[in-house]
């Protein structure tokens, strides 16, 4: 059976800028007078956020990167994390973000924050660009939210369907069907 993907806009590119900007600006005048402050982008869902969010925060940035693996498909995780690539740098003492592009079921950010909690950083918060409550499994505590969507899978704007579509400047909504052939 042939399967057709296709893609529907949910959130317009100039939307998510405009949001992305309203971001920068709170983080800005919450972390006012911080000397440095360190946003960590998870790979690779987050890079095109992360790099948004970077250029428009008015404080002194440093970037690291770090990429996750959950035990689990391309569409559910199972919250048991392993990581592909730690940060290059330490965050001990450091004013830390963690940049996410969807907190979904929360598995792998309850993992992921608890374990950078350890390192001890000076402070730590989570940005993420979506979030969908509605599949919450377990609990995160978020900071920073871009938009709260419905429990559709999206593509864009860094997020991937098995890989793909990371590219789309917009958030869309992915559709999977079947071919229906039409004699
Ligand atoms: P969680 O551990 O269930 O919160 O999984 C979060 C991860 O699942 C995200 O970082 C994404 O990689 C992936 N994910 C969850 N929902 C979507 C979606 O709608 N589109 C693309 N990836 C998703
Ligand atoms: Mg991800």
């Amino acid at each position: 059976m042939e399967m057709v993907e296709t893609v529907s806009v949910m959130i317009p590119e100039e939307r998510l800028l405009a949001r992305v900007r309203e971001l920068a600006e709170e983080i800005t005048s919450d972390y006012a007078g911080c000397e440095e402050l360190k946003l960590i982008c998870i790979l690779k869902g987050s890079v095109f956020f992360t790099t948004e969010l970077a250029k428009r925060i008015d404080l002194p940035i440093k970037l690291d990167f770090m990429s996750v693996s959950s035990y689990g498909d391309d569409v559910e995780s199972s919250g048991r994390v392993r990581i592909v690539k730690d940060l290059d740098e330490t965050i001990r003492g450091q004013h830390v973000i963690v940049v996410e592009d969807i907190v979904d079921s929360g598995r792998t950010l309850a993992f992921l924050l608890e374990m950078l909690k350890s390192r001890q950083p000076e402070s730590l918060a989570l940005c993420t660009l979506l979030d969908k409550p509605s599949r919450r499994v377990t609990d995160v505590k978020v900071q920073y939210t871009g938009f709260e969507i419905p429990d559709e899978f999206v593509v864009g704007f860094g997020l991937d369907y098995a890989q793909k579509y990371r590219a789309l400047p917009y958030i869309g909504k992915l559709s999977i069907t079947e071919d229906v052939e039409v004699e």
